[in-house]
């Protein structure tokens, strides 16, 4: 699934696959070595890959935008309807990179303490000793984090904003790496508490698991009606705070950040849009980009990564004006269309890009 695309692509001067003339030797030895580097932390990652495809059948991008995220350091919100495997991946993912996982079910009466945890009187140790909540763990899966009261969700929301908590004023760090995934009930709305917008805009991609194919889901009832295969530890959470590190590593061209910018842009003055795409957004889509760019092997960042993630990392951002609504625009056409109409280089640009009258009427 490597890439094959030119050395450096989107230098300005254009030159594709050659090293520029005027780079010194000793410089081009530690290119090299970088990309070597990066290319061996690709390989380990896409190990996690085929371990979790023993366990989650279907479209490898699912557990690929997984990945990317946590070597980006963000965390995920998990949309897609009940029976469609979304535990049954994090728990195969957190497996594979040998992690501790826990669950968190959001219910109404969920207090903030059920989740970092209390104080409680030791008699055996003569004091209170700390019971620690499930945020402790490497991987935590926040399910229906729409049920329980905005209280609650902040202690998660906060957790994955510091990595520590505070737990009767002392605080207390939490595991490294630390990755959240939180679901949404997408179909009852009644008595359920939507996360806030600032809140959405604290994950760093939304991912939809949809439902399998015809071929998948037959594999998938042949395969589970027996034994259900169990993932392996094929990386360990050090090797994942090492390959995180690396992500760091990777050559982003100045074109590529001007590109973040302007689609973040587009969202932000398009008359659909009543709230568009932070800064945080367009920062998240680089991190994200870069993040991507070691998974599949490559030690530069290509218009492609951007373009493949721009839709899971900027869309649920996004606020859209009651008329959009109305017209039943989504907030992917909008990022969809930004795509369509940003190029990619502003010596490209025939003007400035437009908004279309709307997305429907586009063309
Ligand atoms: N794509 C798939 N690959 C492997 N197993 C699947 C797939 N889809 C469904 N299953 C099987 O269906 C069952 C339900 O999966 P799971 O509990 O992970 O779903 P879920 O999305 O977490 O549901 P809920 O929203 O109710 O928590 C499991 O036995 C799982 O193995
Ligand atoms: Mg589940």
């Amino acid at each position: 699934m490597t890439d094959s695309a030119p050395a450096r692509a989107g230098s300005s001067d254009g030159a594709a696959g050659t090293e520029t003339p005027d780079k010194s030797g000793q410089q081009q030895q530690a290119d090299q070595a970088v990309a070597e580097r990066l290319a061996r932390a690709g390989e380990r990652v896409r190990g996690v890959l085929d371990e979790v495809a023993r366990c989650f059948v279907g479209p490898r991008e699912v557990p690929e935008r997984i990945v990317t995220c946590l070597l980006a350091r963000g965390h995920v919100l998990l949309e897609g309807v009940p029976g469609v495997a979304k535990t049954t991946l994090i728990r195969a993912f957190a497996n594979a990179i040998g992690a501790s996982f826990k669950r968190i079910q959001f219910t109404p009466d969920l207090l903030p303490s059920d989740i970092t945890g209390t104080y409680v009187l030791s008699p055996r140790e003569g004091g209170f000793s700390l019971r620690k909540g499930p945020v402790f763990a490497h991987v935590v899966l926040g399910d229906e984090i729409n049920r329980a009261p905005a209280k609650t969700q902040s202690a998660l929301l906060e957790a994955m904003q510091e990595s520590q908590v505070t737990i009767d004023g002392e605080s207390h760090q939490l595991e490294q790496p630390f990755f959240v995934l939180a679901t949404q009930n997408p179909i009852e709305q009644e008595g359920t508490y939507p996360l806030p917008e600032a809140q959405v805009d604290r994950f760093l991609m939304r991912i939809v698991v949809g439902y399998p194919s015809i071929a998948d889901e037959l594999k998938i009832i042949r395969t589970y009606s027996t034994a259900a295969p169990e993932a392996r530890p094929v990386l360990s959470p050090e090797e994942v705070l090492w390959l995180q590190s690396r992500t760091a590593e990777v050559f982003v061209d100045d074109e590529i950040y001007a590109y973040a910018v302007a689609l973040a842009t587009y969202t932000r003055t398009h008359p659909r849009v009543a709230l568009g795409a932070s800064p945080r957004g367009s920062l998240g889509l680089v991190l994200a980009a870069r993040a991507n760019a070691l998974v599949r092997g490559r030690h530069y960042v290509i218009p492609d990564d951007m373009k493949r993630l721009a839709a899971s990392v900027l869309a649920h951002r996004l606020v859209l004006t009651p008329e959009a609504d109305a017209e039943g625009i989504t907030r992917e056409a909008i990022v969809e269309e930004a795509l369509e109409r940003v190029p990619y280089r502003r010596s490209e640009s025939r003007g400035e890009p437009t908004h279309g009258q709307a997305v429907s009427g586009r063309g």
